[in-house]
């Protein structure tokens, strides 16, 4: 066990209340643990610091929540920061998502032209924190959800910062779905997923640390025709034509056309959605913090959540060494793509961080898919650190979702125009 202190950057993002929870169960590994939340809406970040203080109160658990008003001193002495905001919160993330929408292009808030825009409010702010803890905290390690966690994560190890681990949990809760799917029955699921972070995938499952001998066979015999749900006919369509099995976001690279088309008729995007609901989640937190079971009616993320953060944290805090699927830099991680690469790799985490295990070359057939997107994203990051136009078009016309140099160019313009006042960066750069 080891006390901490960890800064939490988006301290009143909807998704705390999991992430606390994840703290709780790990609170022997975390004891005489504080954690300090901060966030641009201080109004969010006062509920989530009460309702996690009840929370910890009635676990009766030694971490101790507190609440800062600036970045620095939320940042000043800490030995993790865990990055979590959404820079512009809901009503920017459906600009990205409608932006690419009118063009043809699927509009999404981490993949394709959407998460393009995202990284170039999210860039910022990380490479900011990270220049504030070389004075004021140069040993923690920064673990981030921030998304697109990918861009975000290369753009911090290329500004020399080396401390960060980038996460996602989408893994988790894909293998959840392929137990459904395949029927895997109940046991332990694991799976070395590779790839980049929404572009992974993997050809074996474990189940109870055995290899589930006919994953083919059961997926051969599933019927999408039969499924009820599109999407899940989607993943499976992919599945039996790659002979992988696919992260969920494959669909948009395999379905891009009639998905795009798809929520372009759709009344809504999924930001406009969630912007409507989310007063009701702080709602239910308001209340949770001052009930005698401090247990929100509705939570964002869902149980388990927190637990890759929490875990993460834990395992560099207390030199675990434990196996877990993070984004880092490739190394000699996956052998086709630059040492340079951040991919999403399982990787043993300890007190110096993550080490990636070589898990070969990606696989075939999407070799070639997996390598164009990484090229996005390896300009991607750049452009959206320096604020160069020029290779943001780049960026854009270099990914899989935009056919079009023409289609590159009006996003691009849309997009930066929308979103000018949140990118300083791309006023001054070339
Ligand atoms: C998954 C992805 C995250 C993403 C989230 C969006 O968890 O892995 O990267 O941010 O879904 O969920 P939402 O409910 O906001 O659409
Ligand atoms: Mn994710």
């Amino acid at each position: 066990m080891s006390a901490n202190r960890i800064a939490v950057v988006g301290g009143g993002s909807a998704y705390l209340p999991g992430v606390v929870k994840g703290m709780i169960q790990r609170a022997e590994a975390l004891a005489g643990s504080e954690v300090v939340l901060y966030d641009t809406d201080p109004t969010a970040n006062g509920v989530i610091c009460r309702l996690a203080t009840r929370m910890v109160e009635v676990a009766g658990v030694e971490i101790t929540m507190r609440s800062a008003d600036t970045l620095p001193a939320a940042l000043d002495g800490c030995d993790f920061v865990f990055t979590t905001f959404r820079p512009g919160g809901m009503a920017a993330r459906a600009a990205d998502e409608r932006i690419p929408l009118r063009h043809g292009v699927v509009g999404q808030e981490t993949a394709g032209p959407g998460g393009f825009l995202m990284a170039c409010r999210s860039v910022p702010v990380l490479l900011q924190i990270a220049s504030l803890l070389e004075r004021c905290a140069p040993q923690a390690w920064i673990v981030n959800y921030t998304n697109p966690t990918n861009i975000v994560t290369d753009a911090v190890f290329r500004s020399g910062w080396e401390r960060i681990v980038g996460l996602c949990d989408q893994h988790v809760g894909d293998l959840e779905e392929w137990r459904r799917l395949l029927a895997l029955g109940s046991g332990k699921l694991e799976a070395d997923w590779v790839g980049l972070n929404h572009a992974t995938f993997t050809r074996e499952v474990r189940r109870d640390g055995v290899a589930v001998g006919d994953l083919g066979a059961r997926l051969a015999r599933l019927d999408p025709g039969a499924m009820e749900c599109v999407d899940d006919a989607r993943l499976v369509r992919v599945a039996q034509t790659l002979d992988l099995l696919p992260n969920s976001y494959a669909r948009y690279y395999f379905f891009h056309d009639e998905i795009a088309a798809e929520l372009a008729a759709a009344p809504a995007t999924r930001g406009e959605v969630l912007g409507e609901a989310l007063p009701r989640y702080y709602a239910a937190y308001e209340a949770a913090a001052v009930a005698e079971v401090p247990e929100p009616t509705m939570s964002r993320g869902g149980d388990g959540h927190g637990e890759l953060a929490v875990d993460t944290i834990c395992a560099i805090a207390n030199d675990e060494g434990r196996r877990l699927i993070v984004n880092t830099r490739n190394g000699s991680a996956l052998a086709d793509l630059p040492d340079a690469a951040v991919v999403e790799v399982p990787a043993v985490v300890g007190r110096s961080g993550p080490k990636p295990l070589a898990m070969g070359a990606v696989p075939r057939p999407v070799r070639g898919l997996v390598a164009a997107i990484h090229e996005y994203e390896w300009v991607a990051a750049e452009a959206a650190a320096t604020g160069s136009r020029a290779r943001a078009l780049t960026a854009l016309a270099l990914h899989p979702f935009v056919r079009s140099l023409e289609a590159a160019e009006r996003i691009l313009d849309e997009g930066l125009a929308h979103h000018a006042a949140a990118l300083p960066q791309f006023q001054t750069g070339g």
